[in-house]
């Protein structure tokens, strides 16, 4: 794998642990939506070793942007986030030539309601995904589904869910707000009117997942013929899902066999 340089054009923070970096995007890196890609600093490398350090991020800008964007935790001692998170407008990053993964529409059949459900930064891929005009082409309905521990981890979520809604006032057609559901989820903070309490597991096994998502009150489970499902979090949250998925009924989905839910297995923050 060859590595292209980047120029960062910006650096957001949005809480203590959590921030946003963009970058240009090189002419030549093509990607497909929900892929990832590796990514490093220059003169940051593997412990004793002269190769890069590098990390598999999601892309997380929509594939027709001219930029890149990454969303990040921020780990204390992580031998790459304690310096990524460091970086400013102007500095140089690292990314691999080719994009890879998991969570892309190719290895899921057609159907009606695609669901996404993250924690975390596994949100990332997503936030590729909801804007982008063939999401809303390929399924009328779109439930983003963010779990985190406290609320201001949504900042990000919400930022997107506002992103699209100027894209559908800029792009009718292209995009539909009305379309796409943003429920987020908070396991260690409470607020009644924005978020509800519980993991997404748990919300998937009293069927209130399926309320906020508009398949009524009769929808207790996922049905293979109308839903399909991207998983991004944790290696526990992905785990726990596609126990949940299969129980459901849905089969796991490649790009060789087509199926009913895909899982980011590179993902590890
Ligand atoms: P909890 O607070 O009950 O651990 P983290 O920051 O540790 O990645 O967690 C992000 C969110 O994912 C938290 O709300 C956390 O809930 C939740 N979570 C952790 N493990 C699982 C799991 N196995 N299934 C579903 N949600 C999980």
């Amino acid at each position: 794998m060859a590595l292209l340089e980047v120029e960062v054009t910006s650096v957001t923070h949005h809480t203590d642990t959590l921030f946003k970096i963009q970058t240009t995007r090189p002419a030549s890196f093509r990607f497909r939506t929900g892929e990832f890609v590796m990514i490093g600093l220059p003169g940051v490398t593997l412990p004793n070793k002269k190769a890069p350090l590098l990390r598999a991020y999601s892309i997380a800008s929509p594939v027709w942007a001219d930029c890149l964007e990454f969303y990040s935790i921020k780990v204390h001692d992580g031998p790459l986030t304690s310096r990524l998170q460091h970086v400013t407008a102007g500095d140089t990053m690292l990314i691999g030539d080719k994009a890879t993964g998991t969570l892309v529409y190719d290895a899921l059949t057609p159907a009606r309601v695609l669901w996404l459900l993250s924690t975390g930064t596994g949100i990332a891929p997503f936030a590729s995904v909801v804007r982008d005009p063939e999401a809303f082409e390929k399924f009328d309905q779109i439930n983003l589904v963010h779990g985190t521990r406290y609320m201001k981890e949504h900042m990000y979520a919400e930022q997107l869910y506002t992103n699209v809604c100027q894209l559908d006032q800029e792009m009718p057609g292209a995009f539909d707000r009305d379309r796409l559901r943003l429920i987020k989820t908070t396991t260690r903070e409470q607020d009644y009117t924005t978020t509800y309490q519980k993991r997404i597991t748990d919300h998937l096994e009293d069927g209130t997942l399926f309320w906020f998502g508009n398949g009524g009150e009769d929808q207790l489970q996922f049905d293979s013929e109308t839903d399909r499902v991207m998983i991004c979090g944790s290696t526990a949250m992905n785990r726990d899902l596609k126990a949940l998925c299969l129980k459901h009924g849905l089969q796991e989905g490649s790009l060789s066999r087509p199926g009913e839910f895909v899982i980011e297995k590179a993902f590890v923050g």
